[in-house]
């Protein structure tokens, strides 16, 4: 199936299936029918290296070269150390503006390689070939790119959209439980803001649900946010429901716990606030239990939610007295919410 994106800058998503021995079947057409790119470095992490490297140079053949840079995978790679060997590797590769970067691997390779295309020669074609849950539901579409400083992630970076994203779900099939976890508390985001037949698809389990059509739900949605809001300064917020609060228990649990895990409690938590001050109906954070745990998410949290609401006000720039809050009107609609900083607390 096809998604396009009408951002500043159009693009397509393809997204499909293939079997284990055609991993990426449908990638050089879709590459080609972008642009007739001769030169092509791939950035990706060491893991997706060995997984699926080969398969993607079996695809671009067509090119005249193309050459891989990895970097050893995580999140604490996704830094200006890295975009700088980066640079390096491509000017020593006499890569020019006519050249394609294409992202393979996970939101990490995703944003890291989009940042450097933004910013080598002041921007050069990318396209991203996400390889986790997570990148293909979210970071693959909508062209945030960055890196993280020591003082905090994701705090360099641009919006630049990639020409084009090509989903082949086939390689979800190498991720750990862990991973899949990570994506699917995006996906439950994207079902209780926008589309609650998403949940539906999930309560089966991940492995008996359908994976093409969960992916295509969640795009459709994230690409809503970002026609109408590419520079994420309005209802692109949206997309943060849960995670002012998730942040502060990802940070509580000192980043050993998958991202998605936290912003499920956080998710639960601003609903079980909401509920409790009015405003929300009662039940909704309780079936956000329900969903979440038919897919194996803890949804108690060690910490008080008060303990919660001061680490996130700590970290947060106070420009004023207001926060706004993503709650929930109902399962599969969202409300912006300006509230004091305060008014959080129990
Ligand atoms: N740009 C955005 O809009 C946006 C949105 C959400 C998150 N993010 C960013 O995404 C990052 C998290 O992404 P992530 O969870 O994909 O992390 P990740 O890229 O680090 O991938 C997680 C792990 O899975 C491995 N992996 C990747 N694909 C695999 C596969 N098919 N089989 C087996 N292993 C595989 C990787 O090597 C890595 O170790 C964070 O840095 C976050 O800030 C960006
Ligand atoms: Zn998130």
């Amino acid at each position: 199936m096809m998604i396009d994106i009408k951002a500043s800058s159009p693009y397509k998503i393809l997204i499909e299936k293939n079997n284990k021995d055609d991993i990426f079947n449908g990638l050089s057409d879709f590459v080609r029918s972008v642009n007739n790119y001769k030169n092509i470095a791939v950035i990706t992490d060491d893991t997706v290296k060995k997984l699926y490297a080969e398969n993607l140079l079996a695809q671009l053949k067509f090119a005249k070269k193309v050459a891989v840079f990895d970097f050893k995978h995580g999140e604490r790679q996704k830094t200006l150390k890295t975009v700088n060997n980066i640079y390096d590797f491509l000017s020593k590769n006499y890569f020019d503006r006519n050249s394609l970067i294409i992202a393979l691997g996970g939101g990490v390779a995703g944003d890291i390689a989009g940042f450097s295309a933004a910013t080598f020669l002041r921007g050069i074609d990318y396209i991203q070939v996400p390889t986790t849950l997570l990148a293909a539901v979210d970071s693959s579409v909508g062209g945030k790119t960055g890196v993280d400083l020591k003082t905090g992630k994701n705090l360099v970076g641009a919006i630049y959209q990639p020409k084009g994203v090509y989903i082949d779900a086939a390689v979800l099939d190498t991720l750990d439980s862990k991973q899949i976890l990570c994506g699917m508390g995006e996906v439950i985001k994207y079902g209780a803001i926008k589309n609650s037949s998403l949940f539906n698809d999930i309560e089966k389990g991940y492995g008996n649900s359908d994976i093409l059509k969960i992916i295509e739900k969640c795009l459709l949605i994230k690409k809503e946010f970002v026609e109408n809001d590419e520079k994420d300064t309005g209802i692109r917020q949206a997309l943060n429901f849960g995670h002012t609060l998730g942040h502060a228990v990802e940070k509580a649990f000192k980043f050993k716990v998958p991202h998605g895990q936290c912003v499920v409690i956080g998710m639960i938590l601003i609903s079980k606030w909401a509920e409790n001050k009015g405003l929300m109906n009662k039940g909704i954070s309780e079936e956000l239990v329900r969903i979440s745990e038919s897919c194996g998410f803890q949804t108690a949290c060690p910490f008080s939610h008060n303990e919660l609401v001061d680490i996130a006000l700590r970290d947060k720039k106070v420009r004023d007295n207001f926060i706004t809050v993503v709650l929930l009107e109902k399962l599969g609609q969202y409300k912006l919410f300006k509230t004091e900083l305060n008014s959080l607390y129990i």
